[in-house]
């Protein structure tokens, strides 16, 4: 029964190899291998093409940085922190993909693939502020609630009262009608209404549904540079690196139409000081646009025209 215990006094004695060798070390190629190979047959598909990659491409990082416990640590309790400090108002975690370029280069890969023609209008990318339900106004209204004199950027607004048209367009041409032009953009302090007490709900934000000549138009107000929020730990990774937080100024739009591909895009002011360097490398040329001064309008300064071109939704949508 049982085994024979060997006499320890009696045994030859064993050379201990040094540990190093005497164990595969998670420091070689084999080591990541085995991870990937640990994936199993039942495996979700998207997953199996997805999961080598970023398990090799996160080794490859650790190894060529020497990345130590307490480095790896600190990133994890990063990343909680940003979990933690995201709700419907803020989304954090958005934020630190974005001042990496994540957010900006996966819809340029997203825009690519999905591109039936190469007239289509650019796509930027949609940021932490969009809201859906937007109020649906009609042609011509403003989506500037509640501009009174009291407001204390007041002034600053009337300056900037801004009237925007254009049309709506398939890629070759052919105007859209019933399209849905979606538009956001943050007050003259810098703020999106769901960022600051002070304003009125939805302010600044509107739907507007295009006519016959698949025109839409609006009033809003040239868009001013802003910080991006950085009272968390996206701003402190920024300030780490020496970097600032602003944005150019700019106006969101998803424009949609039943057929063609929604379009996410955002319009930028040609003179602003941030076009050139954008926290969150979202700028593309054809997006950079002039206001033009405006005559006889009480109700705007500045007029802006802007045609939006949209794909045609393919098969796979
Ligand atoms: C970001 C984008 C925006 O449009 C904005 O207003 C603020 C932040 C971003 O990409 O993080
Ligand atoms: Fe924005």
């Amino acid at each position: 029964m049982g085994q024979m215990i060997p006499d320890p006094t009696s045994a030859p004695p064993v050379k201990l190899k040094a540990n190093c060798a005497s164990r595969k070390s998670q420091n070689d190629a084999s080591f990541t291998e085995r991870v990937i190979a640990a994936t199993g047959p039942n495996a979700d598909r998207r997953l199996v093409e997805v999961m080598p990659s970023l398990v090799r491409h996160l080794h490859a990082f650790a190894r060529e940085v020497n990345l130590t416990v307490a480095e790896w640590m600190a990133a994890v309790e990063f990343i909680n922190e940003c979990g933690r400090m995201s709700d419907d108002r803020r989304n954090e975690t958005q934020l630190l993909c974005d001042i990496v370029g994540l957010e900006s280069l996966v819809d340029e890969i997203t825009s690519r693939m999905l591109a039936t023609s190469n007239s289509e209008t650019p796509s930027a990318i949609l940021g932490p502020f969009y809201r859906q339900d937007a109020p649906l106004l009609p042609n011509g209204s403003s989506i500037v609630q509640n501009l009174i004199p009291s407001v204390p950027w007041y002034e600053q607004a009337v300056a900037s009262s801004a009237f925007v048209t254009g049309r709506v367009l398939s890629s070759s041409g052919v105007p859209i009608k019933g399209a849905i032009v979606d538009v956001w953009h943050s007050a003259p302090n810098g703020l999106y209404e769901q960022q600051d007490e002070s304003q009125p709900d939805m302010n600044f934000r509107g739907r507007f549904e295009t006519d016959a000549d698949g025109r839409y138009a609006f009033y809003a107000l040239r868009p001013v540079p802003y910080p991006i929020p950085d009272d968390g730990p996206a701003g402190r990774l920024l300030s780490l690196l020496d970097r600032h937080p602003y944005r150019p100024g700019h106006i969101h739009f998803i424009v949609s139409a039943a057929g063609f591909r929604a379009l996410t895009t955002q319009l930028y002011d040609e003179g602003d000081e941030y076009i050139a360097k954008d926290s969150v490398f979202a700028v593309k040329d054809e997006l950079v646009v002039r206001f033009a001064p405006r005559d006889g309008d009480p109700d705007a300064r500045w007029s802006l025209e802007y045609d939006f071109v949209l794909g045609r939704a393919s098969d796979q949508g």
